[in-house]
């Protein structure tokens, strides 16, 4: 008998459309078409990240996406005043709480939850307030993960970018370990009430092993499709990365059957 799999959803982050854009200034290649695409290839939702320095999305692009999207936004933000009043402007589906560095090349660790006191508290009960889901996103730590589900977020995203870089790397062993820290964060998150995803650095393979963690109910890739997209398109590099999910997820219900 096979048992019924939760369903995995797939985030794409449109980021690095906005990057190309900005490397030329102008308005092409435009960020909100990208995230159009995207959702007609099968992606079950949109990310993007307004950074402080702006260096990708921009304000007129949050507004846009807002305006023009049917599916869930969800806006990656800094834990600063001026995010929180950003977000309570557009009032997207989610938004994921993520550090900050300006000069780190992309989101490089997991949000300090435990190090940002009550002050992160405090952001998090105000977006909730709105109505804003709220996901932090935190490295495979449980103390961290304990912490979001103290102050009451409803989501974590768990960040894959360690395991991905040792896997590109080729050291299978240490990937191994950070992998089984990713498990057993999924398990112990879900058992703290909050909801799982996942992302950062994820390509086809990544994914696919991913998906087949029963707890994790979203995806958020950005880079590695816009990368694809040069080679097969937007369109096939979200369908194929559907495909790659679903794999996962089946073998997910398989193992359960067996
Ligand atoms: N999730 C979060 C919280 C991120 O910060 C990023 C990078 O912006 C992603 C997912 C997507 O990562 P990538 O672009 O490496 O797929």
């Amino acid at each position: 008998m096979t048992r019924v799999v939760s369903p995995l959803r797939l985030g794409v982050n449109i980021d690095h459309v906005a990057t190309v854009r900005n490397a030329r200034g102008g308005a092409l290649p435009d960020p909100v078409r990208a995230a159009q695409l995207a959702c007609a290839a099968g992606a079950d939702g949109i990310t993007a990240h307004l950074r402080e320095d702006r260096r990708h999305i921009r304000d007129t692009d949050m507004r846009r996406l807002r305006e023009h999207l049917t599916v869930p936004l969800n806006f990656e933000m800094a834990a600063t005043d001026e995010m929180v009043a950003i977000a309570l402007e557009h009032l997207p589906h989610a938004a994921c709480l993520v550090p900050e560095r300006r000069e780190e090349r992309t989101t490089e660790g997991g949000l300090d939850v435990i190090g940002g006191g009550i002050e992160l508290a405090h952001k998090v009960e105000k977006l909730a307030h709105a109505g804003i889901r709220v996901s932090l996103f935190v490295a495979p730590d449980e103390d961290q993960i304990a912490r979001a589900a103290d102050i009451g977020a409803a989501v974590v995203e768990l960040h894959t970018g360690a395991w991905c870089d040792l896997l590109a790397e080729g050291r299978a062993a240490e990937a191994e370990e950070e992998f089984a820290r990713l498990r057993r964060a999924a398990v112990q998150g879900a058992a703290f009430g909050l909801e799982i995803h996942a992302g950062h650095g994820l390509d086809y393979a990544s994914a696919e092993t991913i998906a087949a963690l029963e707890p994790v109910r979203e995806l958020n890739i950005g880079h590695f499709l816009i990368g694809e997209a040069i080679f097969v398109g937007l369109e096939a590099a979200v369908r194929h990365m559907r495909v790659a999910m679903a794999r996962g997820r089946a073998r997910l219900g398989a193992s359960q059957a067996a």
